[in-house]
């Protein structure tokens, strides 16, 4: 007869709605369908290396579909630098023991894109590795969506709606800034759909006077407020040369000392982007003379009970890596395409990020209805 299957599976990086309808798809898909065994790991790829083992069965996989965060809990441990006890320590080895040791089969991590490069380290150490997609960012390669997104994208939107009715009554600019530090995916979404004025993202720099032209534009016709949508990570011109020749100098340093200075470069200018949204709120004030406030929506975006088109999402992905499992195939990530299903190479994925490209149709969806954003 031939052995069961035994699968293990965790949840790393941020949390995001859908995951644990993800682990349902695909515990279900293993356990029910096909048969297997299947273990979850607490934490992340911390849970592997700590034994955090938990026995994944009917009973703990019902009644998770709509229940927001992760029934296994999460952590931005990575295999080859975790701290243990204060230090930090390429932890790979100990993983691939540990997978030996649990008579694991295969491996299933849920995540975003530093999982996606975790993974392929791990697959790249001879485990049999398969991943799916999670971010609120949809910035993961190779794939169309991930999930998490859909929700974010929900509570953005209904977050920039409510701060329209109070900007009105106000006649106030409103700041509201939503999660994304690299991909402007979610605040482009959210704005187009809460109809922001402004929508401001890092694949697009800005400058502020000519955000504040298109202010006093509205308030000429007599509509004294506005709503800037803006990312984490949306920078003015001149700071985005600023880190362009940073990054430069990172990619060029060759000696310990250059590597040294270039990190040094990037993170004074990463500390200066803290506060952004803030000084972008005051700056619009003393150019447009309109009152402005600022709404950090931050970690409600990641909170809650996922949509469902996250949940079909989730499930979708879930499923179709049982049956990925079951054929054995590793070394992919079940990516989303149209409305199929498709394992790419994790090869493929791993270190890419997919941004929006300037001539995306939704940049010129929002161009055509009059947003600004920001160039
Ligand atoms: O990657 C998802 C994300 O929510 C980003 O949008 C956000 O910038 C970041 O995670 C926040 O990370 P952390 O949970 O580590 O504070």
């Amino acid at each position: 007869m031939a052995k069961t299957k035994r699968i293990g599976i965790l949840t790393a990086g941020g949390d995001s709605p859908g995951l644990n309808a993800a682990i349902r798809g695909v515990g279900k898909t293993a356990l029910g369908f096909y048969g297997m065994e299947i273990v979850g790991f607490r934490d992340g790829f911390r849970g592997i290396v700590e034994d955090r083992r938990l026995k994944l069965d009917k009973s703990t996989l019902a009644g998770i579909l709509t229940v927001g965060g992760t029934i296994l809990g999460t952590s931005r441990d990575k295999p080859h630098r975790m701290t243990i006890d204060g230090r930090v320590h390429d932890m790979t080895n100990v993983i691939v023991k540990n997978y030996e040791r649990y008579g694991l089969d295969g491996l299933v991590c849920l995540g975003g894109g530093g999982t996606q490069k975790s993974a392929l380290r791990l697959a790249q150490a001879g485990l049999n590795v398969i991943t799916l997609p999670k971010t609120i960012d949809n910035d993961v390669a190779m794939t169309d969506l991930t999930f998490g997104f859909a929700t974010a994208l929900d509570i953005a939107t209904d977050a920039i709606d409510r701060l329209h009715s109070t900007a009105h009554s106000h006649h106030r600019i409103i700041v509201a800034e939503i999660m994304g530090h690299r991909a402007g995916w979610l605040t482009l979404g959210a704005g187009i759909s809460g109809g922001a004025d402004v929508i401001l993202i890092p694949e697009i720099a800005y400058d502020v006077h000519k955000i504040a032209e298109a202010i006093r534009r509205r308030s000429k016709v007599g509509t004294n407020f506005s709503i800037v949508a803006v990312a984490e990570g949306a920078m003015a011109k001149e700071d985005a040369r600023a880190y362009a020749v940073a990054e430069a100098h990172k990619e060029r340093a060759k000696s310990q000392r250059e590597k040294h200075e270039a990190k040094l470069e990037l993170a004074t200018l990463e500390a200066r982007h803290n506060g952004n949204t803030m000084r972008l709120a005051k700056q619009l004030e003393e150019l447009t003379h309109l009152e402005s406030r600022v709404t950090i929506l931050g970690y409600v975006q990641r909170g809650g009970i996922p949509s469902a088109a996250d949940r079909l999402l989730a499930t979708r992905l879930g499923s179709a890596c049982g049956d990925l499992i079951n054929d054995n195939v590793f070394g992919v990530m079940v990516a989303s395409r149209g409305d199929r299903t498709e394992p790419v190479p994790l090869e493929r994925v791993a270190g890419k990020r997919k941004t929006v490209p300037p001539d995306h149709p939704w940049v010129a969806a929002a161009r055509h209805v009059g947003t600004c954003l920001g160039d």
